[in-house]
């Protein structure tokens, strides 16, 4: 990464949990990264409260900021650019760092660069690497509190792919969660960390979610704590002692060796399908002794190079987002948009959110990632991170898809109509009434909008075919026929 006096000097806020940070960079080097956590006053709920960590934001920005310049050395008006995440994360807590960048960009007449918080993550290598480009492809296990995923990083600001991602729990959440089950402090990590050093972790065999050859196809990178976590409660509530340390440590050893398990083969299977010869790993779950010592050992034995950051800059920090910030100054990126918003869902394989649509790309980039992208597209993305799944197949457009089905309960509904309209008629509304089954049951199996229509034309086609039959078999009885005819009833 390029370096030196001539260097921009970033400054980047992260705020996307529970952590204030602000770190100020010059190029790839780290002058600062202060950090703020508000975690004691999370503790006593057992996870953290996204009003409480706003709150707590809004509070510790001023302080943060201060301290940074001052560790830095510099001035404000020594600063060439504002670098902010703008998400995935907290909403409430994203808009405090959002709100607190804007205004310092704005009023220092800065640029203002928004960026994807796990893009950020594996940016923490554009620092370490100190004056070296950042060697790529590499692969990212991101694994905290609040999110885990495994990204495929073929270029930091062009080409990053969400592989993996929980379709649950977030791994963190699990060990918070885990701990208070056998009556361990907030966070949970740390303590299980520590207590399992005493334990057993083969003396209980937990589940690995989503490692069943039937998982392959669909969640072969994705992953699921849920099921362990009501598997170790369920255990605990029926053998647990909370006065029983050995037991506890067991407990904890085996639950932390099935989360490293699954998350490591995950990982180390990513690097192999796509040919990937380095994995970095990043967040607060990547402190964990276990899933340090099981990464080193597979990625050895699997010839993939580790490189595990140093804690300040695995858990969440301000430093990442500086440098992110300063890479895109480098490939001559324009600044975001003043109206980014807070981006809750953003998708990790957009680097930069907020990009002005009209934004001049140099002339070797692709499109720009959000800027021109189709809105349609995009709230697909934004549902897909969401939901943390990695689609199979690319879905077809949101506008094809109703635009089908919406066909098709329309053709069903007139059918079923008209079949009903003439089955009185000789019988002869049988043909469309069926018709109208048909389709309404293909219709009622997608994604119907007009479900409502659609049910009408079901129900009308199945009174339609009634009728009909009831009117034809009739008309085909010599002795009903000619009885209707002698009332006046039929034409003869
Ligand atoms: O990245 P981070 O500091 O903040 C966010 O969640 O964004 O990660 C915090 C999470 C918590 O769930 C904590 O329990 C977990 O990381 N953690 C650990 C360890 N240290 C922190 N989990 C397992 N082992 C650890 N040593
Ligand atoms: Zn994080």
């Amino acid at each position: 990464m390029f370096s030196g006096e001539s260097a921009p000097v970033v400054l980047g806020i992260e705020t996307s949990c529970d952590e204030t940070s602000v770190g100020i960079v010059r190029g790839g080097e780290l002058l600062a990264n202060v950090i703020s956590s508000s975690m004691e006053l999370h503790r006593r709920f057992g996870g953290v409260v996204p009003e409480v960590a706003a709150r707590a934001h809004l509070e510790a920005m001023p302080q943060v900021i201060s301290e940074a310049i001052e560790k830095a050395g510099i001035s404000l008006d020594e600063l060439d650019a504002v670098t902010v995440t703008s998400g995935p994360g907290l909403a409430g807590a994203l808009m405090v760092g959002v709100g607190a960048a804007k205004g310092l960009a704005q009023s220092l007449a800065l640029p203002l660069y928004a960026v994807n918080h796990l893009v950020g993550h594996v940016s923490v290598e554009l620092l370490r690497s100190e004056g070296r480009d950042l060697e790529l492809p590499t692969m990212a296990l991101l694994v905290s509190g609040g999110h885990t995923a495994i990204l495929l990083v073929r270029d930091i600001v062009e080409d990053v792919t969400l592989v993996g991602d929980t379709i649950d729990d977030a791994a963190g959440e699990a060990f918070d969660k885990v701990a208070r089950l056998l009556g361990l402090p907030y966070p949970g990590g740390p303590e299980i960390d520590r207590v399992a050093r005493e334990g057993n972790p083969a003396a209980y065999a937990f589940p690995r979610g989503l490692t069943h050859p039937k998982d392959r196809e669909q969640h072969r990178f994705n992953f699921s704590f849920s099921g362990l976590k009501t598997a170790v409660a369920r255990w605990w509530e029926k053998n647990g002692d909370p006065e029983d340390p050995k037991l506890i440590a067991d407990v904890a050893a085996s639950f932390q060796e099935a989360v490293a398990d699954v998350l490591v083969s995950k990982a180390i299977d990513a690097c192999q399908e796509y040919g990937v010869p380095r994995l970095v790993l990043g967040g607060g779950v990547a402190a964990n002794s276990r899933v340090r010592s099981l990464a080193e050992e597979r990625c050895v034995a699997a010839g993939i190079e580790l490189r595990i950051p140093p804690l300040s800059l695995c858990t969440d920090n301000g430093a990442m987002i500086a440098a992110l910030g300063a890479e895109l100054i480098r490939r001559g990126r324009p600044g975001s948009d003043m109206s980014v918003p807070a981006e809750p869902t953003l998708n990790a394989s957009i680097p930069q959110a907020g990009l002005p649509v009209q934004a001049e790309l140099p002339p070797n980039t692709e499109e720009s990632p959000a800027g021109d992208e189709d809105p349609l597209e995009h709230a697909e993305k934004v549902d897909e991170a969401f939901t943390g799944l990695v689609p199979k197949v690319a879905p077809s457009s949101r506008r094809e898809r109703k635009g089908q089905s919406t066909w098709l309960g329309t053709i069903a509904l007139s059918l079923g109509i008209l079949g009903l309209a003439l089955s009185p008629a000789f019988g002869i509304g049988v043909v469309p009434a069926i018709l109208a089954v048909v389709f309404g049951h293909v219709s009622l199996g997608r994604e119907e909008k007009r479900r409502g229509s659609v049910v009408i034309a079901v129900i009308a086609g199945y009174l339609g075919i009634a009728v009909s039959t009831v009117v034809g078999v009739i008309l085909a009885t010599p002795v009903i026929r000619s009885l209707l005819v002698a009332a006046g009833f039929l034409l003869n």
